[in-house]
């Protein structure tokens, strides 16, 4: 087989992701923790990886790994645990968090809000009260103020869109809603949050801001069927594009459904943070409930899914080549905040891993300007409704004894790390 060696980018930022509650431990302030302890999920998360401690040796993991970047969650459960009052050592705790990445070489790219929100503000109707928006945007000049000198990479938002589905539309995460109304409102909260935040960030002259987008390739679960084609259609506009469009021109539309003009949003993405994990197959639901499409069950529908993770998700590395190839048309670079599997195989891992990194390496070969990678996950870790089973990690976690061992997919990632290179097949 004829081969080819592709150099990333020099520069290039190799490294993995985590969030906060999901690998820190006793995040007891955030409305998740109150979820978990009001028993609505299986597992709760408690002390998680009890990485709060532990990020030192935790990044000196990810630096025996190669790595030169790290991505982490600030969070504001911690810094704001009661409205208006501020809690100065959670703070100091990030100030060293990013000093210990500092030190290690690791670029840090900092998450403002991942999935979790202060149990106060969920309180007085989380996102979709408008106060939201004013209530985030102070959290932030207080994160700007310790940590804006020694951060780059701002994330504002993560995954406003799987954020809104997960706990508006689904239910599956506080506050448990599922209902549409909602959702719009809490979108254009998240919208103009992050509008609100960019600014802030900016004050610093060196910050690049964005957001991480979960951008799944959309596909109709039956393709001659005009219904499940449309509402592919609708779900591709409403979740990958038009959020995008709204950060970029400031004009937030779905058709049939929102129009509205967010001036502050407008050109408020320095770089688009893109999150990736395999192609969803939608069908059309016509019973009534909050959005008229639905995932189809992959174990039968349909027949182009040959390759399946541990939770059942699609693999199709080729998908993620059109989605970067399709957003680096954008014209803006790219950063490949989270992309990643369970595999109860590890050699499974490493073969996702590996395709992904060779799609990655081609849509740059055709133009698009990736500018770094992160792996989900650094370690094994809390993954929300489905518990501690799912296991991400290039580390494996031992929850009773805290132990960390390395994972050989780990290593072989490594050595793309390290030299900036990867084997393409002709
Ligand atoms: C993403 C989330 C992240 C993790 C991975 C598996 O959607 O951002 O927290 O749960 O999925």
């Amino acid at each position: 087989m004829n081969q080819s060696t592709f150099a990333f980018p020099q520069d290039f930022l190799w490294g993995s992701a985590t969030s906060a509650h999901q690998v820190e431990g006793n995040n007891v302030h955030s409305d998740w923790w109150a979820w978990e302890q009001a028993g609505r999920v299986k597992e709760r998360s408690g002390l998680a990886c009890d990485h709060y401690r532990r990020f030192a040796q935790d990044f000196d993991l990810a630096v025996e790994l190669g790595h030169s970047a790290h991505r982490f969650s600030v969070e504001w459960a911690r810094i704001e645990p009661e409205e208006g009052r501020w809690d100065d050592e959670a703070l100091a705790h990030y100030v060293d968090v990013v000093r210990a990445l500092r030190q290690r070489h690791l670029e840090p790219i900092a998450t403002l809000h991942h999935f979790t929100t202060p149990q106060w503000l969920l309180e007085q109707g989380g996102w979709v009260n408008p106060k939201s928006v004013e209530r985030f945007a102070r959290y932030v000049g207080k994160v700007a103020a310790a940590l804006g000198d020694s951060i780059r990479y701002w994330i504002t938002i993560n995954e406003p869109m799987v954020y809104v589905r997960m706990h508006y539309i689904q239910g599956l995460g506080p506050p448990g809603a599922r209902d549409l109304t909602q959702s719009i409102q809490v979108i254009e909260h998240l919208i103009r949050a992050h509008a609100a935040a960019y600014p802030v960030l900016h004050s610093a002259p060196h910050a690049q801001v964005s957001i991480a987008h979960h951008m799944p390739a959309f596909r109709p679960c039956r393709r001659w069927w005009p219904w499940d084609r449309w509402v592919t259609s609708l779900t591709d506009q409403a979740f990958n594009w038009a959020i995008l469009e709204a950060l970029l021109e400031g004009r937030w539309s779905v058709p049939g459904l929102v129009s509205r003009r967010l001036p502050e949003a407008r050109a408020t993405l320095d770089f688009f943070g893109v999150n990736f994990y395999g192609r969803q197959f939608i069908r059309w639901v016509p019973k009534p409930g909050p959005w008229p499409a639905e995932s189809c069950d992959l174990g039968h529908h349909p027949r182009e899914v040959t390759e399946r993770t541990s939770l059942g998700w699609d693999v199709h590395p080729e998908s993620f080549f059109h989605v970067l190839s399709r957003v680096g048309r954008m014209g803006k670079p790219i950063l490949v905040t989270e992309n990643g599997a369970y595999m109860t195989d590890d050699a499974r891992r490493w073969s996702y891993l590996r395709r992904h990194l060779e799609a990655m390496a081609r849509a740059t070969q055709a133009g698009a300007c990736v500018i770094g990678y992160c792996y989900w996950s650094l370690l094994d870790n809390f993954e929300w409704a489905d518990g501690y089973t799912p296991r991400f990690g290039l580390i494996e976690v031992d929850y009773a004894t805290q132990r960390r061992a390395i994972r050989e997919s780990a290593r072989r990632y490594a050595d793309i790390c390290r030299t900036n290179r990867i084997t393409l097949a002709a």
